[in-house]
């Protein structure tokens, strides 16, 4: 087991496997990762790395971006994976419809999927792309049980604020029998240039809170989770709040590697990475520890 410094246990793991992507969020942040000039780790690599990790303890890998469905071998990453208790994939969902089943066969367990507005002029003013393509990838992967599916909204001052009850409804639709989708609203990170779309999203928690029969707090970032009954059927509603949050940071159990093959401790840092590529063996494992001693809260007190 990988334990940190300050006694944080590492237990899950997201690799992004290509900054390609076919949609221009303006808040991205990219996964941390500052240029996506250098070249893609091969389905071999990241088989290479997740393994090292696996046997160092990691139970659960993300997969991410850029948008991941880009890559043509992404199934083959899928199935190259060690045997960890969960595979998923953070996805922008525009292609998920189609690759869902294939995606499903090769050993994914579920999704998470962007989704900042159900509005087509909201969603084109955020993305630049089409929402349909979203909404139908979302039902698809809820229909063929790669569920949990989680629905990702970042919420924005003035762009989709007034939007959170239309979202709530929309999850709850998939949920008539069985919880199948769950909604994660996400406070936007105050990146240069984003601090007049900051929202402290502690106001909508509390609506959100009073309505709720259930309360879980989760291990991973102290997250807590709302489940209530809606006119459309049951909603989970979980709540993603880093900003200035120590006690987001004190309960991160994550690490990353980048699309190029570092180890990043932090998604808010550059500066502490450690290059795995081309490492094997007892070197590969030696090299993850070190990144994991440079693991450090980014919010604190
Ligand atoms: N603030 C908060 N979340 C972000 N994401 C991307 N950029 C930001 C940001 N600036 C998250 C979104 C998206 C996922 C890929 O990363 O949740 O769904
Ligand atoms: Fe960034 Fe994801 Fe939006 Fe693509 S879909 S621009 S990776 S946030």
């Amino acid at each position: 087991m990988l334990i940190d410094r300050f006694g944080r246990r590492i237990t899950n793991l997201r690799i992004a496997v290509t900054m390609k992507c076919n949609l221009r969020c303006f808040y991205c942040h990219r996964e941390g990762q500052a240029n996506g000039e250098e070249s893609e780790l091969s389905v071999s690599e990241i088989a290479e790395i997740a393994r090292a990790f696996y046997d160092l303890g990691i139970k659960k890998v993300k997969i991410t971006g850029g948008e991941p469905l880009l890559r043509k071998d992404i199934c083959d990453i899928i199935s190259s994976m060690p045997p960890f208790q969960e595979i998923s994939i953070t996805t922008n969902g525009t292609l998920l419809a189609e690759k869902a089943e294939e995606l499903r066969e090769s050993g994914l367990d579920r999704v998470n999927v962007s989704l900042d507005s159900l509005r087509p002029e909201t969603y084109r003013r955020i993305t630049g792309g089409d929402v349909e393509k979203v909404v139908d990838g979302i039902k698809t992967a809820c229909e063929i049980g790669l569920t949990p599916v989680k629905v990702n909204m970042v919420v924005m001052k003035g762009i989709n604020d007034d939007q959170v009850e239309e979202m709530v409804e929309f999850v709850s639709s998939m949920n008539r029998d069985g919880i199948r989708a769950i909604l994660q609203l996400i406070e936007v990170l105050k990146l240069p240039g984003l601090e007049r779309y900051h929202l402290d999203i502690s106001g909508i928690e509390r609506k959100i809170a009073s309505k709720a029969e259930a309360v879980l707090l989760r291990g991973m970032h102290f997250r807590r989770q709302y489940s209530f009954e809606t006119a459309s059927g049951n909603a989970v509603v979980e709540f993603v709040k880093p900003v200035d949050n120590s006690e987001f940071c004190a309960h991160c159990n994550r690490i990353r590697v980048t699309s190029d093959g570092r180890v990043k401790p932090c998604l808010l840092r550059e500066d502490n990475t450690v290059n795995v590529r081309g490492l094997k063996g007892e070197e590969l494992l030696e090299a993850i520890k070190k990144a994991v001693e440079l693991r450090e809260p980014y919010f604190r007190d």
